[in-house]
């Protein structure tokens, strides 16, 4: 757990930084094509927690070196577009009707439109970094941005296998979630010129946190309230996807509730089915299991934050780090 509050000064400086990144956010989304405008403002206007701007900001802050504000909206701005371009995506892959509480770009917009809109936000985005100009911070965006994308396609590689290893899902989660947090973190240590030796921590910090982050996510879509999350829930088991409290499942059921789980995985369980699953989650520790391996990733990132000087801005790391594994949307 972080110890202690960031002095108001600093909470307000990331608060006038995240601002200033919204404002680049409404910028970037105007287009001459009236469907991308609207697919991009759909997906602005719904909000986020636009965690990964965020990281950027705070991880330059916490080196304790300076940098450019006005470079740090827009490359804030540019991973988040990236994160929206992603999600769209996401939604029509998973076929999600609600996001964040809303519909999804694909329930009002349609697949192909979404698709479609995406694909120029992530080609904006592109722009945006080689207008920044910094080969490094360009080098490991787009090599992110790959690993990201082969991470959805593993994932569905994946999909169906009620057995997958779960080191081979550990590994999607680290490829579709954590190479992005990581890589947004290391950019903001590169924005300000940080020494390798700090880099490499909020690399860690940033690796550790998206392991968490997804952990606690896949958690959230068996336990969490539709109503907090803004998703509906249980839609991995019913699409095949066995995430880590179904993994850890395996271990503990009966060779008939074995047959029963695997004969409906992604192939029309119930919803009285899928309650009494979610009561063995809860009951027989996959739950708890997980949510272990999500606070030890959470524990990592702390340990990796200490090689940084002890400002207000690794306080406000260490607290989003909390967020995390305690959040419930
Ligand atoms: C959310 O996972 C999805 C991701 C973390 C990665 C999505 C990546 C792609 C669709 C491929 C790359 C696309 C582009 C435009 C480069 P989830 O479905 O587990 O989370 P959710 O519960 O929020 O939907
Ligand atoms: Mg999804």
């Amino acid at each position: 757990m972080a110890q202690g509050l960031a002095s108001p000064d600093a909470l307000d400086q990331i608060v006038r930084e995240m601002d200033a990144v919204e404002a680049e956010l409404g910028r970037q989304v105007q287009s001459q094509v009236r469907l991308v405008e609207q697919v991009g403002s759909h997906t602005l206007s719904g909000g986020g927690k636009r965690l990964r701007p965020a990281f950027l900001a705070l991880s330059a802050r916490a080196t304790g070196l300076p940098f450019d504000r006005g470079r740090a909206s827009r490359l804030g701005a540019c991973l988040e577009m990236i994160h929206m371009a992603t999600l769209i995506h996401d939604d029509v892959i998973d076929r999600a009707e609600t996001r964040r509480g809303r519909e999804t770009a694909s329930a009002v917009f349609g697949n192909t439109a979404s698709i479609l809109s995406g694909d120029v936000l992530l080609a904006k985005a592109m722009s945006m970094l080689a207008q920044d100009g910094d080969l490094g911070i360009i080098r490991m965006v787009s090599a992110s941005v790959v690993e990201m994308a082969e991470g959805e396609v593993r994932e569905l590689e994946a999909r169906g296998l009620f057995d997958i290893k779960e080191d081979d899902h550990l590994e999607i989660l680290r490829m579709k979630t954590a190479s992005f947090i990581r890589c947004c973190c290391e950019a903001g240590a590169m924005m300000a010129g940080a020494p390798e030796q700090m880099r490499s921590a909020l690399g860690a910090y940033g690796y550790h946190i998206g392991m968490a982050f997804q952990i606690v996510d896949d958690l959230l879509d068996y336990r969490g309230k539709a109503a907090e999350t803004g998703k509906p829930r249980t839609t991995d088991f019913r699409e095949g996807c066995a995430t880590l409290p179904l993994i850890y499942l395996r271990n503990v059921l009966s060779e008939t509730e074995d047959r029963m789980a695997r004969a409906k995985f992604g192939n029309g369980v119930t919803d009285e089915e899928l309650a009494l699953i979610c009561e063995w989650m809860k009951d027989r520790g996959p739950f708890d299991q997980a949510q272990q391996l999500a606070n030890h990733h959470v524990k990592a990132a702390l340990d990796a934050l200490a090689v940084l000087p002890a400002t207000d801005e690794r306080k406000l790391l260490e607290i989003v780090a909390d967020f995390v594994v305690l959040r419930q949307s």
